[in-house]
């Protein structure tokens, strides 16, 4: 193996420690950042991420909540509770679970948060101030992978990163935040003609496309920074990345491993987020 692994279980603990610590400050002077998080149905991969997010949030000393609905809850009724949700004056963040049944609107839902509490960073209203560089929430899957940069002093500018995928919780705010740093950026996509030609040409690559071995070794630069945002199973039933983690592993000069890379730190950087969003109801307070 030559390239230097990016722990995300490590750098998770260390910015965690510093949110319970900043969390303890602003309790210190009444305020205690609160995290609402609303689950409908009963998706069995949801449940699990839920019950991680609530965990951290107590385990770092912020006050969580979680609602949990049927299935057949109305969209009127969701919308209802975000709404009482925005005017709960101890909650800070609210995250509405994705996916909902197909009988609700995702879109009109996440539209119906507060971007003041939007601390998943999906309403339009946080994906115009990213746009934009303004100040507002970013998703905390491409946040987190900006954190994992910052943990080994890469500097971006006038770097080539090549991000594959382009949805709009990681592939494009992923771009514009390693456009925000200075770097040259490449989208790539399912239709993209010839995936290789521009990885190979990469000093930075993130895969966020859900589909296991998109990226091999033959495809990346020596030396390149790989960040893998895939959660599959292969086929023993193990979890594992976008990337053919064995292969690229030696030729890359840094990686993420999964488990253990990325997934983690979607988690911190939404107690960064919640966190954020206390101080600044604080600071508008006084
Ligand atoms: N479903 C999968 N990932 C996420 C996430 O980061 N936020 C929300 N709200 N739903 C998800």
């Amino acid at each position: 193996m030559t390239a230097q692994l990016i722990d995300g279980n490590a750098l998770s603990k260390q910015l965690r420690a510093q949110v319970a610590a900043d969390t303890a400050a602003l309790k210190a002077k009444g305020l205690t950042p609160g995290l609402a998080v609303v689950l409908v149905g009963d998706n069995q991969a949801s449940q699990v991420y839920v019950r991680n997010k609530v965990k951290a949030c107590e385990d770092a000393g912020l006050h969580s909540v979680l609602e949990k609905y049927e299935a057949t809850m109305t969209e009127a009724d969701l919308l209802a509770r975000v709404e009482a949700l925005n005017n709960d004056d101890s909650i800070h963040g609210i995250l509405v679970q994705l996916p909902l049944p197909a009988h609700i609107d995702a879109q009109k839902v996440i539209e119906a948060i507060s971007p003041a509490k939007d601390v998943d960073g999906f309403h339009i209203a946080s994906a115009g101030a990213l746009m934009t560089g303004m100040p507002g929430f970013w998703p905390c899957t491409p946040y987190g992978c900006m954190k994992m940069l910052e943990s080994i002093g890469y500097d971006l500018k006038g770097k080539h990163a090549v991000v594959i995928g382009r949805s709009n919780i990681v592939g494009k705010p992923m771009a514009l935040m390693l456009l925000q740093k200075d770097a040259t950026v490449t989208v790539a996509h399912s239709r993209t003609k010839d995936l290789k030609a521009l990885t190979l040409q990469a000093d930075v690559i993130v895969a966020a496309v859900g589909k296991r071995n998109v990226l091999t070794a033959d495809m990346v630069k020596p030396g390149a920074v790989v960040l893998d945002v895939g959660m599959n199973r292969n086929d023993e039933g193990k979890l594992c990345g976008d990337v053919d983690f064995d292969g690229v592993k030696e030729v890359a000069g840094y990686i993420t491993p999964v488990p253990g890379g990325v997934g983690p730190m979607t988690i911190t950087m939404l107690l960064v987020n919640t966190l954020e969003s206390a101080q600044r109801a604080l600071s508008e307070k006084h």
